[in-house]
């Protein structure tokens, strides 16, 4: 059975996309079936991985009833990805107040899900109607963090939402799979980055993970030529961390 993990941050900039992509095809690497869901009207996911959005059906389009959602599954160097498009702004609305709103992405998936062994969903930078959909639909939650001020800000919020998803019985299972630290090289080194960190290990346990992601700009680049770090500089920090922390996440 597919394991759904939801990628989730109120913040943007914190690295969900890039972790999504590159957690992506690092279980890719690792022989198993991944499907990639690009839940974020911006599309960095769906351009990143290769798929142009501009006159393509997305995932607004299977909310609506308006194509099935294997319409809009994209399989792009071993991967599949289903495409996001700027119509889940407008629609975003129309989606939260039909009877199936947020848990309409669940029904989608439950289609779908069992020919892989990885769903990963990529989320928008806020707690609204398709990061709760997200949120109703996965396994476990993963929260990217950047150890900079204002990284707070918003956690407690996303915390509170999933215990009060798990205590009312929309999806009991939720769990917090974990939160780790990206673009981390900087921030690190400061005091008040020293402080975040502490702080994120007092609240959360264990479940800060031991992976960081260190600063790396071959992460950085990959992002603008539209490739996974796989595919851009195998022998980078940045793809080694990433296959560590792929590593921890599914040896959790
Ligand atoms: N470890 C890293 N080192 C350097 N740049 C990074 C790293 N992680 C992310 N970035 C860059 O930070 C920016 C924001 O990342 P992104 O994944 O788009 O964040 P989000 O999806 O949370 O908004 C991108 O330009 C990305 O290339
Ligand atoms: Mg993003």
């Amino acid at each position: 059975m597919a394991k759904v993990y939801a990628i989730v941050n109120a913040k943007g900039g914190v690295a969900k996309t890039t972790s999504t992509i590159n957690i992506g095809y690092a279980l890719y690497k690792l022989g198993k079936k991944v499907l990639l869901i690009d839940l974020d009207a911006q599309a960095n996911l769906t351009s990143t991985v290769g798929v142009k959005t501009n006159e393509l059906l997305n995932i607004s389009d299977a909310l609506i009833d308006g194509c099935k959602i294997t319409d809009i599954v994209h399989n792009v160097s071993g991967v599949d990805l289903v495409n996001s498009g700027r119509t889940l702004i407008e629609r975003e609305h129309t989606i939260s107040n039909s009877v199936t709103g947020a848990v309409k992405l669940k029904s989608l998936l439950k289609k779908i899900k069992d020919g892989y062994d990885y769903v990963l969903i990529d989320c928008p930078p806020s707690l609204g109607i398709y990061t709760v959909s997200a949120l109703v639909a996965c396994n476990s939650v993963y929260i990217p963090m950047v150890a900079e001020p204002y990284a707070w800000d918003g956690l407690s919020r996303l915390l509170e939402t999933i215990s009060i998803i798990k205590d009312e019985e929309i999806n009991p299972s939720i769990e917090l799979g974990g939160l780790f630290f990206t673009n981390n090289s900087k921030n690190a080194q400061t005091i008040l980055g020293k402080t975040i960190i502490m702080e994120a290990k007092k609240q959360l346990g264990d479940k800060v993970l031991k992976t960081t992601i260190r600063t790396n700009v071959s992460l950085n680049e990959s992002i603008a030529v539209k490739k996974n770090i796989y595919d851009y500089a195998p022998e980078s920090n940045g793809a080694k961390d990433y296959m560590r922390l792929t590593k921890e996440i599914i040896n959790n």
